[in-house]
Formats: structure tokens, sequence, C-alpha cells
């Protein structure tokens, strides 16, 4: 090749060129355009590339700058138009900025649940297991077998929800100590966590459908020195540092009976709405298990004792979050729920 062929075909690129990558309208179609002219092994600039071998030694100086300087130049155009195609492919449907952000509810275990589950944790950790018992339940579980005398008030109408003759909604998860001895020799540490259900009335205070975590322990030499330790270790591991103070009270299927106080979580004992200005909470009722209900399940109760406490988780959740009316735990309100996402 002679340089003037050199000259008129670089030209002709210089001139081909632009017109060429302006018109490429799509990223694919950018990428045929560069390997046409400037593509490495084939295309219009590696041709030149080629011929410049073939010119005379003393012009091949001047076509390598000939060609360098299209070949930015094309470069140069090539890079500007890829900019252009890929910034125009981002764009998409047009966005509103002064359109209100859509809501986003971050889910959160409930209050109560998360009672059940640390209580359980604390339990487990001191060798309890956990039993469970149907919501469905004999009478006999429910009252008989758990020392209630045949003309006690809370077998009323009143206060139960019969289903038939023999069975009604369970009314507490006392029942499960009962199943639990009837199934399992000694040593027994369990707990069964659980829903009951009553006939009281919705007020502030009551719900006709609650949870309880009952706890049973039975072996050779158990006393009240053992009650009093393990719930007063579990108050002071799930409040934190507290106070408790047990309280006489009356069960018919322990004796002795108390109830466990702690010192109130929202005001440390100084008296404030949440425990009626008294400075104490209610948390469980307990006791040492009634001899007549380790007999009627099949126990000696020369050989063995034992004790056993009831907890209301949604008490518990209320002191210790300060929530003002129990019918809120039940309203699944989202915005008082989210409260306690984590
Ligand atoms: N079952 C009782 C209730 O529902 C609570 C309770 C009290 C359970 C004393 C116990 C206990 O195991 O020892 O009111």
């Amino acid at each position: 090749m002679l340089l003037d062929d050199f000259r008129s075909a670089a030209a002709s690129l210089r001139t081909d060129g632009p017109g060429q990558i302006a018109a490429a309208s799509s990223l694919d179609a950018w990428t045929e355009v560069r390997n046409a002219l400037v593509g490495r092994t084939s295309g219009r600039l590696s041709d030149l590339m080629t011929a410049l071998g073939t010119l005379p030694k003393e012009d091949r100086r001047e076509a390598g700058q000939l060609a360098n300087a299209v070949k930015q130049e094309l470069e140069a155009l090539l890079d500007a138009r890829h900019t252009e195609l890929s910034r125009g492919q981002q764009q998409g449907p047009a966005i509103d900025g002064t359109m209100p952000a859509r809501a986003t509810w971050q889910g959160s275990v409930h209050p109560v649940s998360l009672v059940i589950d640390e209580v359980v944790e604390i339990f487990r950790e001191l060798g309890f297991t956990i039993a469970l018992g149907p919501e469905a339940e004999h009478a006999w579980y429910n009252f008989g077998a758990l020392n209630f005398p045949a003309d006690h008030p809370a077998m009323d109408l009143h206060d139960t929800l019969y289903l038939n003759d023999d069975l009604v909604l369970r009314t507490h998860t006392s029942p499960v100590q009962v199943r639990t001895l009837q199934q399992y020799a000694p040593p027994i540490r369990i707990l069964a966590p659980g829903n009951v259900y009553r006939r009281d009335f919705f007020d502030p205070s009551h719900a006709p459908m609650f949870s309880q975590i009952e706890g049973l322990v039975v072996d050779e030499g158990i006393t009240f020195a053992d009650l009093k330790a393990t719930l007063t270790r579990f108050a002071n591991r799930f409040f934190g540092e507290t106070k408790t103070r047990f309280r006489p009270s009356y069960f018919p299927f322990t004796e002795p009976s108390a109830e466990m106080d702690v010192l109130c979580g929202v005001c440390k004992g100084s008296g404030c709405p949440v425990c009626k200005q008294s400075g104490w909470v209610e948390i469980l009722g307990s006791g040492m298990v009634h001899p007549t209900v380790l007999e009627n399940a099949g126990i000696d109760s020369e050989k063995y004792t034992g004790w056993a406490f009831g907890l209301g988780p949604a008490r518990t959740a209320i002191s210790r979050h300060a929530i003002p009316d129990i019918r809120i735990l039940y309203d699944s309100d989202v915005r008082f729920l989210e409260q306690f996402a984590r």
C-alpha cells in the first residue's frame, strides 16, 4: 500500500465513524459498531494497522501517528455514546418524589409470649421440663382431683365454661399437675404453660381467656424452703435484683398456700397506679401440694412431698411494662405491639 491510499482510508474512517456511533441506539448496537470500527482483531482500524506494515519504511511514522489520532477520536466518541446509552437504560418509570412513603411494620413477639419464653428459659436452667395438657378438660382433673369440695363456687356455671356434664374449658393449668403425677414417677420438676378460660366479665383486669404457667416439683424431702428459694431466685432473675414477699393464702390443692408479690417494677415500691399504691405486685399463687392431690394421682404422700405454683404471664407483663389496661394485650393493635419489636 502507498501512503496516499493509507491517508484516504484513514480519512474515510474518520468521516464514517462518528455517524455510525451516533446512530447506535442500544448497547447491543453500540457493541457492533465498536467492533466494526476499532475491534481488536477485525474492524476497520485493525485493517489500517495491518496495512501500516506494508508501507515503505519512511512513511510508517506519519501513518502510525495518523492511525493513532483516528483511534483516539473514535474511542472518545464511543465512550461518550456508551455513557448516554447506559443512563437511558436505568431511567425506568418516572418517580414522583411527592408521594407519601408506604408504611412498613416490623413484626414483634407479643409481650405475653415474651414473658412465657423468658420464664420457661429461667426454669429450664433450673432443671424443669415442659409438660402440656388439654384445654378441654375433664371436670375431675380440673376440680375433683385437685381437692375442690363438691360445692366450691369455682365450679358454678357462673364462673366456668362447661362443654357438657363432664367436660369444661380448663379454668387453670393445675390439672396438668395431676396428669403429670399419674404419668411419671418422682422426682418431678415440670413447667406447664397454657391457655385457660373463665366466665369472668371482660373488664380492665379480667379476660375470658388468658394464659398461665404452672410449676410442679415432687420428690422425697421437698419442703417449703425449696419453694421459697426457687421462686425468689426466679423473681430475681426475671425482674433483676428485686424483693419478694410471701402472703398466706388459700387454694384447695395446696397446704399451706402463699401468694408471692414482687416489688413493683414501675415505682420500685414507693406506690403508683400499677401496684395500686401498695408498692407490691402479686405475680403467682403457690403452696405445698396437698397430700390428697398426691394420693388422688396415685403418689404415696407419706414418701413424697412437693410444691407448686401458678403464674399469670399477662399480669407479669403488665407490671413489667407498666401497661395500664389488660385488654390492650388482646386488642392486636399494631401501634401497641410494635413497641415490643426488638
Ligand atoms: N390454679 C390457681 C389459679 O388459677 C393458681 C395456683 C395457685 C396454682 C397455687 C398453683 C398453686 O399450682 O400452688 O388461681
